[in-house]
């Protein structure tokens, strides 16, 4: 779907016909190159922006009740200023409640929200949700948030209000992501790098599975704890050790499940992934950087244990192709899109093949987005 800022702002004055007029703020959703389960366990990540977005056509009102309407689900919800929707706790407009929460705007909203981030696929559409809304709320309050101080409050949100224990990686892409750049990011010290991908003879293609698993943010959590666990091991054996950044291969020995010890292999092998794969960008080498695709996937496969059958089938798939250089699961897993890395040239034939494919394989509707420029984060006036 194709979605511009006149298409958001058509459907809010067809909603809301008569008042103030509205401005539209929106936040894209992510892609994530290489590093993944590493944001929570203070690693690096280095994710990218996709050209799809969230937007929020919002206005002030002078009700007593805020007004939300998702274009997307076709639902209305309104809700008492001093309450909380009665919605389910993973419903979208608790993502919008959350942010209203901790960024109290001076009068009740209207918010129309739309958007083309597929939804449930992995591509962070809760992240861009929750920036977008907290870009309308920063405009409303006539304030400015510091963008690391609004991603956090977006993963607040999700831990407090939705409880996924995410890491941060997904709302700092969203809000300060560049187009046509990867974004090199050290969940330590929270700082980041904009790398330039001038990308003529490659292209990043996202396939997505379309496989939604009820568990996977249960299971996300229980990797989360499983990491914490195996640190709490090592650091009863050094106490000097403050986080799984700082542990060496070495150190995995003082734990004492196994699969707690391929937990933290994966992690360790991750990071060293992520700066490999900042230099191999910066030389333009799409065959170092395929390689440390493929090997992210079979890590993330056999030590983290967070993909499934599906994407082991469609990473398989896309590497029997010379014209691929590697691909791996993205994200969370359990689900959700694989990203890879093609030769620009042939890209819409093999995406297309590839789709075909895994459709007859997998008895589910596979399909492809391009990663092309990117969507960055902003905020659009309407007087
Ligand atoms: C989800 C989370 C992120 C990150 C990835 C896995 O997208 O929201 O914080 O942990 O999974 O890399």
């Amino acid at each position: 779907m194709i979605l511009s800022i006149q298409t958001v702002l058509n459907a809010f004055k067809q909603w809301r016909a008569s008042g103030e007029s509205c401005f539209v703020a929106y936040a894209p959703g992510r892609v994530n190159l290489i590093g993944d389960h590493t944001d929570y366990n203070d690693g690096l990540a280095m994710p990218m922006i996709m050209d799809q977005a969230i937007y929020v056509a919002t206005r002030s009102s002078s009700s007593d009740s805020h007004l939300l309407r998702s274009e997307n689900y076709d639902e209305e919800v309104s809700y008492p200023i001093d309450q909380w929707p009665t919605v389910p706790r993973t419903h979208w407009a608790s993502y919008v409640a959350g942010m209203i929460r901790e960024i109290p705007p001076p009068t009740s909203i209207e918010m129309l929200i739309m958007g083309n981030v597929p939804l449930g696929a992995g591509l962070s559409s809760s992240a861009a949700l929750e920036i977008a809304t907290g870009l309308a709320l920063e405009k409303l309050n006539g304030t400015s948030i510091p963008p690391l101080d609004l991603a956090k409050i977006g993963q607040k949100v999700e831990h407090k209000y939705i409880g996924v224990k995410c890491g941060i990686m997904d709302q700092i892409v969203s809000r300060v992501g560049r187009s046509r750049h990867a974004l090199y990011l050290d969940c330590k010290t929270l700082k980041w790098e904009h790398i330039p991908i001038e990308y003529p003879d490659i292209r990043f293609v996202v396939m997505d599975s379309r496989v939604k698993r009820q568990l996977a943010s249960s299971k996300y959590n229980e990797r989360r704890g499983e990491c914490q666990r195996a640190l709490q091991q090592i650091q009863a054996d050094d106490s000097t050790i403050e986080s799984i950044r700082h542990i060496q291969m070495d150190h995995i020995k003082a734990i004492s499940d196994p699969t707690l010890q391929k937990r933290i292999r994966h992690v360790l092998l991750e990071n060293e992934r992520v700066k490999n794969a900042r230099s191999a960008i910066l030389r333009s080498d799409w065959f170092e950087l395929g390689k440390l695709l493929s090997a992210s996937h079979i890590s993330l496969r056999d030590d983290y244990q967070v993909s499934c059958k599906e994407l082991d089938v469609m990473v398989d798939q896309a590497e029997s192709y010379t014209e691929v250089y590697g691909a791996r699961m993205m994200g969370g897993g359990f689900g959700g899109c694989t990203i890879n890395l093609v030769l620009e040239k042939d890209a819409d034939l093999i995406a297309k093949s590839l789709v075909s494919e895994s459709r007859k394989k997998l008895n589910y509707p596979v399909t492809y987005y391009s990663v092309a420029k990117g969507t960055e984060a902003g905020i659009q006036y309407f007087g």
